[in-house]
């Protein structure tokens, strides 16, 4: 199963502005409760983030998680916080503090972790791992790495591979993507409970008011749920360069997630190229039905 990120640090051996970090994402969960915001899931979560302006000056925001009766508009504890800061133009960040109440040592969603990378890979990333404040501290950039194989070229895929890659690159033409002006394609191959095997298509799908639209990805996988489709799930997804960090959007690989922990995923590059991956390396330490 997935690899905790970070090493593991007593709360007494971090530095002062880590320590308040920490103490704002244990706040943040407190509050999040105290106001029934975590009202659907009775799961407070809290985040801590010291971050900088652009004359240099840091402050600190904390933020919880604020849910909504139709679960899209949920906003993640670290996206509060995180939103809160760069609203106030303090858009570097350098500390990130995340503390999950019932389930201490939880990690942040993909959709967080594409929000946080933004504003800053380098800052340091402090789970809190238990009630006594323990933390496992990494870099934020470690949520979304890249993929550890080599990238391999076209000629050199099997048939069926080759027929997959031919099949996702013919269908980005469909995307809809006046807006990002980046069309995607996904290809989600999975069976049913009788063992039988289909592949779901999927393109981008932008929308006006930007956070409407849905990544080919998800589009494909939730084409296979609508259909019972959810086993033995391998997804084929065309990405700008296979070979860089974060390859695959944070919301695509949460939505993955759900379907277990670490799915087979083919990245297909503009030049054909493919780099073999798996789930729990794109999305280590991932949040999952677990936790909850
Ligand atoms: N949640 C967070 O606040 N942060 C995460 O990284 C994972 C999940 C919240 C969202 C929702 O309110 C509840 O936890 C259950 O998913």
């Amino acid at each position: 199963m997935t690899q905790p990120l970070g090493i593991f640090t007593r709360f007494e051996a971090l530095s002062v502005d880590e320590k308040q970090i920490v103490d704002l994402a244990v706040g943040g969960a407190a509050t999040s409760a105290r106001h029934s915001l975590c009202f659907k899931s009775d799961f407070p979560v809290g985040a801590g983030i010291l971050a900088v302006n652009e004359k240099g000056e840091t402050r600190v925001f904390g933020g919880g998680n604020v849910e909504n009766d139709w679960f899209p508009p949920t906003i993640c504890a670290e996206r509060t916080a995180a939103t809160r800061a760069a609203f106030e133009g303090y858009k570097q960040f350098r500390i990130v503090s995340v503390f999950c109440r019932k389930f201490p040592g939880g990690s942040p969603c993909g959709l967080c972790r594409q929000l946080l990378v933004q504003f800053g890979r380098d800052a340091t990333l402090l789970n809190i791992v238990d009630h006594e404040r323990n933390v496992r501290k990494a870099l934020v950039g470690d949520l979304l790495p890249g993929a550890s194989a080599a990238s391999m070229a076209f000629a050199d895929l099997s048939g069926d591979e080759q027929k997959l890659v031919r099949r996702v690159n013919g269908l980005k033409q469909r995307a809809h993507v006046p807006y990002s002006k980046r069309p995607r394609a996904a290809l989600f191959i999975c069976e049913n409970e009788k063992g039988v095997q289909r592949v779901f298509a999927g393109v981008s799908d932008d929308n006006a008011s930007y956070g409407g639209s849905a990544l080919a990805e998800t589009v494909a996988m939730r084409s296979a749920r609508t259909a019972g489709f959810a086993r033995n799930v391998r997804l084929v997804v065309t990405v700008d360069d296979p070979t860089s960090v974060n390859p695959v959007e944070g919301e695509c690989l949460q939505v993955l997630r759900e379907f277990g922990a670490d799915a087979p995923i083919m990245l297909v590059g503009p030049d054909r190229s493919v780099v073999h991956a798996r789930l729990d390396e794109l999305l280590p330490d991932s949040f999952g039905p677990e936790a909850l």
